[in-house]
């Protein structure tokens, strides 16, 4: 017995010292909740976890705040002023992700998303250059993005205005424009590989930002071999890598090097040229791992925004009514308007802008990693440290929006109904890692909605006041499944 006192005394003596070193050590670190032994701090995000966590330990422990996840210090940057001057004042230095083991499991380093230095560079580069090509003009992605327009309208009217779950039918579109984008070929939407292609993107995007993410970065060895959402998140990404090199296999079994038509042609293109470049990092991984950084970056993302849309349409019908007198009163019965002309439509690019910052589709965005020692907003954040902008507390910043809390497209329109933008609209982010899907979604959302809302007037089913504006609070955010129903409207087609 009395050797099993002093054992326990013992014990418990060093796990009070080594909390005690801990606490002292994590002065020099920025405010935030209490730090345990082994856990870190993470437990307060168990408490009560909503979307709103992030925005509440803000509020308690101030715009720069601490998260210990286990023995990783994470940093967040919260509220607009603090978040711009991290990721664009201090833009390099917070151009890195954390390549953490869950991560590298995801990537293997390579690709855009979680690549760093000089493969991410050139990478990015390479990608924004090629998005560009693609995207310009009517002949290019945004052609293809009328084209899935029309599928999508006669997807709804097939329905006829039965309550119908929209998210299928978004997804199909959305994930087409990747497929035109990357490899030129569409899917229709009972089509096996389309939905084993979405699953494996759900599943991936599902087993990331959660707790096991967090035990896997922090054990990785054991991790390993035990089930749960991280095992499925990388066997979804092992089903995306075999799916993308099978097209990529395909594409170079007939390949046409001189006119380059989408994102593998220009890349196998740029493969050939760089041979000889000893700094080059185009390789077939890094193909592949760029790919699959559009499919996972660029379907959920946008797809979960136009439910949103489609939501609060329903849910708010007056303002349903203005888009569609003023895409009426704009463009008449003409079938061609494109996204260049959304200036002429000011309201109705205001209601897709406060769609996106009403309810922002990501819980805090991805992290980053500090590539060098920085100061912000007086503190010091040193060198490999994993900082979180938190960009949703930018959309919802009291001091950026009048009424933050509300579904309210005046936050983008002036006394005599003129478009106006706002600083703190950041939903791509902003500095060295900003979405470079940007112009491409934009282009979705506003082709995708102004279709739907020119054929269709969407409605709760019958017996529903008002759709639940609850999200399903992961990663990314989209509402609980609903139904609704598209009625067609006499005018347009
Ligand atoms: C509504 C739709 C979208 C939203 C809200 C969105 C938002 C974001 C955000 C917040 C980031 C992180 C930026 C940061 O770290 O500061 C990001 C990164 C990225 N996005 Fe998007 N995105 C959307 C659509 C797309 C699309 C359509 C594509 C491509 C086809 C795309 C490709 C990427 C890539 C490759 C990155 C990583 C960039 C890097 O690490 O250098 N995104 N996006
Ligand atoms: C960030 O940069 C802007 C514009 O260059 C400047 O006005 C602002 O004071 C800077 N903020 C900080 C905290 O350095
Ligand atoms: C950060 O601020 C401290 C105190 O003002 C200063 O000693 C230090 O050199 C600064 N570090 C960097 C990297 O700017």
């Amino acid at each position: 017995m009395w050797t099993a006192g002093t054992l326990i005394a013992g014990l418990l003596s060093v796990v009070i010292l080594h909390f005690l070193i801990q606490l002292w050590s994590s002065k020099k670190y920025p405010p935030g909740p209490l730090r345990l032994p082994l856990l870190g701090s993470i437990w307060r995000l168990f408490i009560d976890f909503s979307q709103d966590s992030f925005m509440k330990l803000a509020k308690q422990y101030g715009k720069v705040y601490i998260l210990w996840a286990g023995n990783l210090p994470v940093v967040v940057f919260s509220g607009f002023e603090t978040v711009k001057e991290a990721t664009v004042n201090y833009s390099e230095y917070f151009d890195e992700r954390p390549q953490t083991p869950f991560f590298e499991a995801l990537s293997e380093k390579k690709g855009i998303i979680f690549s760093n230095g000089h493969i991410w560079k050139q990478q990015r580069k390479f990608g924004i250059a090629t998005m560009r090509k693609l995207g310009l003009g009517k002949k290019g992605i945004e052609h293809k993005i009328e084209e899935e327009a029309l599928q999508l309208v006669q997807s709804f009217a097939d329905v006829k205005g039965q309550p119908v779950d929209p998210l299928l039918l978004l997804t199909n579109s959305v994930t087409n424009v990747i497929c035109a984008l990357t490899f030129g070929q569409r899917f229709s939407i009972g089509d096996e590989h389309f939905l084993k292609l979405r699953n494996a993107i759900v599943v991936l995007l599902q087993g990331t930002g959660t707790i096991f993410q967090i035990l896997y970065d922090l054990f990785p060895w054991i991790m390993k071999h035990l089930p749960g959402p991280h095992k499925e998140a990388i066997a979804a990404r092992d089903f995306i890598v075999s799916f993308v090199m099978e097209e990529i296999q395909k594409r170079k079994a007939h390949q046409i090097l001189h006119d380059p038509q989408d994102y593998i042609d220009y890349y196998l293109l740029q493969i050939e040229r760089s041979k000889r470049d000893p700094s080059s990092t185009y390789s077939d991984r890094n193909l592949m791992q760029c790919v699959g950084d559009l499919f996972v970056a660029g379907t959920e993302t946008t797809t979960s925004t136009l439910t949103w849309a489609l939501l609060l349409m329903a849910n708010y019908p007056d303002i349903q009514k203005k888009v569609q007198k003023e895409i009426e009163d704009v463009f008449g019965s003409s079938q061609s308007f494109s996204y260049q002309d959304r200036k002429d439509v000011p309201y109705t690019n205001a209601v897709i802008c406060e769609i996106q910052r009403y309810r922002y589709i990501l819980l805090i965005g991805l992290p980053r990693q500090c590539s060098k020692d920085v100061n912000v907003s007086g503190f010091f954040i040193p060198k490999g440290t994993t900082v979180i902008a938190d960009f949703r507390s930018a959309l919802l910043d009291p001091q950026k929006w009048e009424t933050p809390q509300e579904f309210n497209p005046n936050h983008f329109l002036d006394k005599d109904g003129h478009f106006v933008e706002n600083e703190a609209f950041l939903p791509f982010g902003a500095g060295a890692r900003v979405c470079i899907g940007e112009q491409l979604a934009r282009i979705e959302l506003f082709i995708f909605f102004t279709r739907l809302l020119r054929s269709f007037t969407f409605q709760p089913p019958e017996g529903v006041k008002k759709i639940s504006e609850e999200p399903q609070v992961r990663l990314v955010t989209p509402p609980h499944p609903y139904k609704i129903c598209a009625i067609p409207r006499n005018s347009g087609p």
